[in-house]
């Protein structure tokens, strides 16, 4: 009788493992903590153009002190905080440079990404948010967005 116990507690342990290894793939093979993104991580690779024009000098400074902390490095993105502006979504014929304006002026309402609304940006003025524009309009063009 104990003999029979065991024998079936060890049928039912194998079955049991049979079963979390079919039913839980992603926990019988461990996942590396390294393999997820980390937050503040840039999201894409962005290629620089050679040279960036007057305007978009000025526009890259202004995005760097008031849009970098959320949208990352050169526009690529940050992991857990804003979405890249160096994509398609953000070609022209879809977010046109008015797009731009509206966002700083009256933040965006989030559609198209998980991070959350992007609030208002008071400390830039129109002709600020023209040459940010500029400059990522510019970037775009080096990385095949136009
Ligand atoms: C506090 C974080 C934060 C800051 C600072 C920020 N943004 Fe954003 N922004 C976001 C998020 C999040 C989204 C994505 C919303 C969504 O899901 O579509 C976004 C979206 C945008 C969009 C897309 C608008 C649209 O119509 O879909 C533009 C353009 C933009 N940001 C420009 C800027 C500029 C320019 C600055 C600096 C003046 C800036 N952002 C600063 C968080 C931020």
């Amino acid at each position: 009788m104990i003999k029979f116990t065991l024998a079936g507690a060890a049928v039912f342990a194998v079955a049991l493992g049979a079963y979390a290894v079919i039913r839980f793939p992603e926990q019988a093979t461990p996942v590396q903590e390294t393999t997820a993104p980390a937050q503040g991580a840039p999201m894409v690779a962005v290629t620089l153009p050679e040279a960036l024009s007057a305007e978009a000098t000025m526009g890259k400074r202004a995005f760097d002190a008031v849009c970098a902390d959320c949208h990352g490095e050169n526009a690529a993105g940050k992991m857990g905080f804003a979405p890249p502006l160096i994509h398609k979504i953000y070609e022209p014929s879809h977010h046109g440079d008015m797009a731009f304006q509206m966002a700083a002026a009256n933040g965006v309402r989030a559609h198209h990404w998980k991070f959350g609304d992007m609030p208002p940006q008071p400390e830039v003025t129109r002709a600020d948010v023209i040459s940010i524009t500029a400059y990522i309009r510019e970037v775009q063009r080096a990385n095949g967005i136009n």
